[in-house]
């Protein structure tokens, strides 16, 4: 059962993701693992995390290509190279089109780094501090063409504290990020 993971910046979930199939031995308890890491961004730092856990990795440059759809038809193409049977999104930051997502329907998930459906699309710390929230958070959820609007698998919440900045909220939340993603990925690989 492989997963593959895309990444667009810093991989901090995939890594999370990482460590727990290894700690956890997901191969030997559910067949499962990490078989690539995927990126938009070739200098993205997470290949690096990637490479040096053996994982095969691939860029990319959604830059080289004519249009969207090509970009996912190649994106596609380099996935399916593993036959996953979970794609997951981690800090990916591409609009997938509806036939990619159509693709993966059921088996492509997306962490996103507010208490949908509060705060769908960026800047979403910001937003929710301007909003006065008094609690904040990341979401799991099933991706649909509905930008951040899948069905919600888990969530994580997280205090607003007077004073924060989009930035220390944005590490609060990423530390629990750490913690849901791979609690998340490992009860649907139970259920695989
Ligand atoms: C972070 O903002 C996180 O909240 C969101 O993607 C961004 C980068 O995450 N999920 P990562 O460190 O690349 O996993």
């Amino acid at each position: 059962r492989n997963i593959v993971i895309l990444i667009s910046g810093g991989g901090s979930n995939m890594a999370a993701i990482v460590r727990t199939a290894q700690q956890e031995n997901w191969e030997q308890r559910y067949g499962a693992r990490v078989a690539a890491v995927l990126s938009n961004q070739a200098d993205a730092a997470g290949l690096l995390l990637a490479r040096e856990q053996g994982i095969a990795t691939g860029a990319l440059d959604h830059r080289a290509f004519a249009s969207r759809e090509a970009f996912d038809a190649a994106l596609a193409a380099a996935i399916d190279r593993h036959q996953p049977a979970l794609v997951l999104l981690a800090g990916f930051m591409r609009i997938l089109t509806p036939d990619f997502v159509a693709r993966y329907a059921g088996r492509l998930i997306n962490i996103h780094p507010s208490l949908l459906p509060a705060f769908t699309g960026l800047h979403t710390h910001q937003r929710a501090i301007d909003a006065g929230c008094r609690f904040a958070g990341a979401t799991v959820h099933q991706v649909t063409a509905a930008l951040d609007a899948g069905p919600i698998l888990d969530q994580a919440v997280v205090p607003v504290l007077p004073g924060d900045t989009a930035q220390t909220l944005a590490a609060r939340v990423l530390s629990q990020e750490h913690l849901l993603y791979p609690r998340a990925v490992r009860a649907l690989v139970r259920a695989l």
